[in-house]
């Protein structure tokens, strides 16, 4: 078995590894992270990828196709705040400069990695890409408003993902493409905003992958496409 991870030096990328290779005594891990990670993940060293450079992810996944087939593509990549900084609560708020830096970390890497790496899947077996998404980009869900451009980039997410789910069934006949919704885990990106919630309502990255890893292996070809949370259950659009 052979899974490729994208983001494996963020805290749930990081415990998505670990919890594949406990779960996998033979998995092969191929990991990448955008920027260089110096502790080892799950054993295994991270390659550094500049994912913003399409052109390097074309090298990237050019180099693996002489590897084989993969089994898992899982993209655990994704901003909340950092140098555009934190979250709108107001149309006030927003800024052109914003959006695009979270439109880009949320959706165009996500999906310009699964142009580039979704030809790897297998075409006779079951293959699965999974990319970190949020219940934040439910529509219908929605019932709080704010957080404009992290809402509408995990929306858009979950549509690319819908698109990709529905071309790739025709030519890898068992491939799943999900989104996944991890809850709210300790991390970088959800630090800022712990305190609002109680604790025991915070998991471990630990506690998540280990959740989602179980997901990802009851899932079946019907349901690719959709959003699930770390409790198995579709996420509404
Ligand atoms: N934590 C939560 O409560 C929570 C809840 C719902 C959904 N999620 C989703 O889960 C995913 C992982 O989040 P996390 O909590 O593990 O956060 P994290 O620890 O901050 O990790 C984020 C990862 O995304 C990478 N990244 C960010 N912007 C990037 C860009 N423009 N290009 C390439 N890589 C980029 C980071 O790379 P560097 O190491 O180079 O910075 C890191 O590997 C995200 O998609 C997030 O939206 C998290």
């Amino acid at each position: 078995m052979r899974a490729v991870m994208f983001g494996a030096g963020g805290a749930i990328g990081n415990a998505l590894a670990h919890e594949l290779a406990a779960r996998h005594e033979a998995v092969e891990l191929v990991l990448f992270n955008r920027r260089p990670v110096a502790a080892k993940v799950a054993g295994q060293s991270v390659r550094q990828l500049d994912m913003q450079d399409e052109r390097k992810l074309a090298l990237a996944a050019q180099e693996l196709q002489t590897v084989g087939e993969v089994d898992f593509l899982i993209i655990a990549v994704g901003a909340l705040h950092g140098v555009a900084g934190q979250p709108e609560k107001a149309l006030a708020e927003l800024s052109a400069e914003k959006l695009k830096w979270i439109y880009e970390a949320n959706m165009v890497v996500p999906a310009l990695l699964m142009k580039h790496f979704a030809p790897l899947l297998p075409r006779e077996r079951r293959g699965v890409i999974a990319a970190l998404s949020a219940r934040i980009g439910s529509i219908s869900d929605n019932q709080l408003g704010g957080w404009y451009s992290y809402r509408c980039a995990k929306a858009a997410l979950n549509m690319f993902i819908r698109c990709a789910a529905i071309e790739l069934r025709r030519k890898h006949k068992s491939s799943i493409v999900v989104g996944l919704h991890p809850g709210t885990v300790a991390s970088a990106l959800s630090a800022p905003f712990q305190q609002r919630i109680a604790p025991e309502m915070v998991f471990a990255p630990a506690q998540s992958a280990k959740k989602l890893v179980e997901v990802l292996e009851h899932l079946e070809p019907a349901d690719s496409g959709c959003c699930f949370a770390y409790d198995g259950k579709v996420i509404a659009p």
